[in-house]
């Protein structure tokens, strides 16, 4: 939890200003899934009524008897409703005439691809949920998944779902020691692992890797084996089972397990302010109420549109936006197993080529990356499909926006920034692709029934200006706890103002046309002589500069100020290093924003520690930059880069 006296959000100085404005065009919004500007002002007078109109558009076993109870933080949202999600996602396509409707068309790395049609689906999961059955899993039983990027992923969720059981997917690049920590504090009874996942052109030996996560955890009963190549590995009689052997054995249908509509549909770990991570828990008719709606008007999807979401299932935006809410609405998928850069730095524009990909959704790491690489490597390939972008993760500079629109989306594609959360389930602020005009780095407004305040410390709205972002009302895809820690629940999220809003943990803006700017974590707020700026937006005034890619700014203690910049900074490939262009660069900065901006050291370099999910850990710099010892590197994805960093900071 941030000091709130030292993160008084109150004021948070926004220096920098983003003038630009993309208008859809009028062809966009007449065929638009959400092209009627009402839809904002019916959501807002009748939002119960609002999401229940999407809930009719899933198939219950039971209609609900009450759209919401709620009681901060507690809420029940379509009480008395039976549903089950993998029926939604799989079984009601089958029937309703997309028997034969590619589902997943997936390419491993290594370059093979296979299609699997709703009906190819329908019976792998079956299949699956069977053989969960046969080895003990029922309803409630938590089942951890450490799988690659594979079609079989996608079948484990949507077979745990369908027997009821609970889904803990662990990020296949997680460590031993943090797929065990899940694994223990969800007390899952069975793993799904693989053999091994292709990365970079290396194989990631899974199994072997899970094979030491599972010297500590006493709760696993059984191992169920994917066998994605032919990679050595130990099999424990009695416990471990191969996916393929069990999928011969099973049969052909299992009949969906009808879960109330708060049953716990998953349980995803994410990381906090403290050590320990901590399982969010999702229910299930809210939640997919929220992935549907919000997968329907965002991203726009027709039955003919093929969808990209970059996202591993590891994360919230696989869960939301790969499994639940796409396939909830019937679509078709593109699936990727491994590296953007593998074999060449075009493998992403290929497979949208290839694949004729009409939706794009990424990370404004991913795109920083590929500025990086340059625009030969899009120009190359034919992206005239693509019809929608859409970014997520962390907020967007507006230099990587206008980078994404001119080069990925040939000037034609609107970009949806979306922001949420892994708490939020589903995306909480963003554009309508048909109906709202985009400034570049900015998420825009909530979604229609999402209501989101700037607030202050005490609770103040603030319309114009910055502050804490909250919503401020009950949505579907709400998290509804921490798993076995109500406490921290209730303190991480509810706590912080009397009427018992969401805190979000983010800073944000409002400007004067009521758009929202995510400035980013509230503890990633540097305080410069009285002056709150945020690292983002320092940030964005470097990669502003032709010469930067990339760039992570922290504050550090300074005598007089209280707090000044310090910044790592990645330049364009081909650039040289030197004194004049560090000053260039903090003029570059000071210019964007101001002298109240200007940074007292940068550090050139190649790397930026990230975690595996792409995020910077900001927290190591801030302890390079401090002179501290730096802290915990275990979730990083190659940790050697702090070492390398440190070094290169004490020499400079
Ligand atoms: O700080 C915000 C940032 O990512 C955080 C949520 O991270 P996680 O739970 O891992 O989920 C990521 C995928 C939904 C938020 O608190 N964030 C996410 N999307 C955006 C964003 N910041 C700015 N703009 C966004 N579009």
């Amino acid at each position: 939890m941030p000091d709130s006296a030292q993160h008084d959000a109150q004021t948070i100085h926004v220096l920098l200003e983003e003038g630009r404005a993309f208008k859809p065009s009028a062809a966009f919004t007449a065929q638009a899934n959400a092209a009627d500007k009402d839809i904002y002002e019916r959501a807002e007078k009748d939002p119960e009524g609002f999401w229940a109109s999407f809930a009719e558009e899933l198939d219950w076993h039971k209609k609900w008897d009450k759209v919401l109870e709620w009681e901060s933080p507690d809420a029940k949202w379509f009480v008395g409703g039976k549903i089950n999600a993998c029926y939604n996602c799989v079984d009601r396509h089958v029937q309703n005439g997309k028997r034969n409707k590619a589902a997943l068309i997936w390419e491993g790395e290594p370059g093979e691809k296979r299609t699997l049609t709703y009906w190819d689906v329908y019976r792998e999961v079956n299949k699956f949920a069977n053989a969960l059955k046969g080895l003990g899993i029922k309803k409630g039983d938590r089942v951890a998944i450490y799988l690659p990027m594979v079609p079989e992923l996608i079948i484990s969720v949507l077979a745990c779902a369908r027997i009821g059981a609970v889904h803990s997917v662990v990020f296949a690049g997680f460590s031993p020691e943090a797929l065990a920590e899940r694994i223990n504090d969800a007390e899952a009874k069975l793993l799904i692992t693989a053999d091994g996942g292709f990365r970079r052109g290396m194989i990631i030996p899974l199994k072997h890797d899970a094979d030491f996560a599972l010297i500590n955890t006493p709760s696993i009963e059984s191992v169920v084996i994917v066998k994605r190549g032919d990679f050595p590995l130990r099999v424990k009689e009695g416990r471990d089972h191969w996916y393929h052997r069990l999928m011969q054995e099973a049969d052909n249908y299992c009949e969906p397990e009808w879960m109330d509509s708060e049953d716990m549909l998953y349980i995803l770990y994410t990381s906090g302010t403290t050590g320990k991570p901590k399982g969010i828990v999702h229910t299930t008719g809210g939640y997919l109420v929220g992935t549907y709606a919000t997968s329907k008007l965002v991203f726009d999807l027709k039955p003919e549109d093929v969808f990209w979401c970059t996202a591993d299932v590891g994360w919230v935006t696989g869960h939301s936006y790969l499994v639940y809410g796409p396939m909830a609405n019937g679509a078709t998928q593109v699936i990727y197993e491994g590296a953007p850069d593998w074999p060449d730095r075009d493998r992403f524009w290929q497979i949208v080529e290839n694949n004729g990909v009409t939706v794009f959704y990424t990370a404004p790491t991913a795109i920083r990356a590929f500025m990086r690489w340059g625009e030969d490597e899009p120009d190359r390939h034919d992206l005239s499909t693509l019809r929608l972008l859409g970014s997520v993760g962390e907020p967007i500079n507006p230099e990587a926006w206008m980078w994404y629109h001119k080069h990925i989306g040939g000037e034609k594609c609107p970009i949806v920034d979306t922001w949420w959360q892994t708490e939020t389930g589903a995306i909480m602020i963003t554009p309508l692709p048909g109906l709202t005009t985009t400034k570049p780095g900015s998420a825009t407004r909530p979604f229609p029934g999402i209501k989101a305040e700037i607030r202050t410390d005490s609770g103040e709205v603030v319309e114009q200006g910055g502050g804490y972002l909250a919503l401020t009302r009950p949505w579907p895809s709400m998290l509804r706890g921490i798993y076995g820690d109500p406490e921290r629940f209730r303190d991480t999220y509810w706590t912080k103002w009397k009427d018992g809003a969401y805190f979000t943990g983010d800073g944000a803006k409002r400007d004067a046309d009521g758009y929202f700017w995510v400035l980013g974590r509230v503890d990633d707020v540097i305080n410069i002589a009285g002056h709150r700026l945020s690292t983002m937006e320092v940030e964005s005034a470097f990669v502003d500069h032709p010469d930067v890619v990339e760039t992570a700014v922290v504050g550090v203690a300074d005598e007089i100020k209280g707090q000044a910049i310090a910044a790592f900074v990645t330049l364009r490939e081909g650039v040289e290093m030197d004194d004049r262009l560090e000053e260039r660069l903090k003029e570059h900065v000071v210019r964007k924003i101001g002298a109240i901006a200007r940074p007292r050291q940068i550090l050139f370099s190649a790397e930026l520690p990230k975690t595996r999910s792409g995020k910077i850990m900001r927290r190591l710099l801030r302890d390079i930059a401090s002179g501290r010892v730096p802290g915990d590197t275990s979730t990083l994805a190659d940790p050697t880069v702090v070492e390398k960093l440190k070094r290169r900071y004490e020499e400079d």
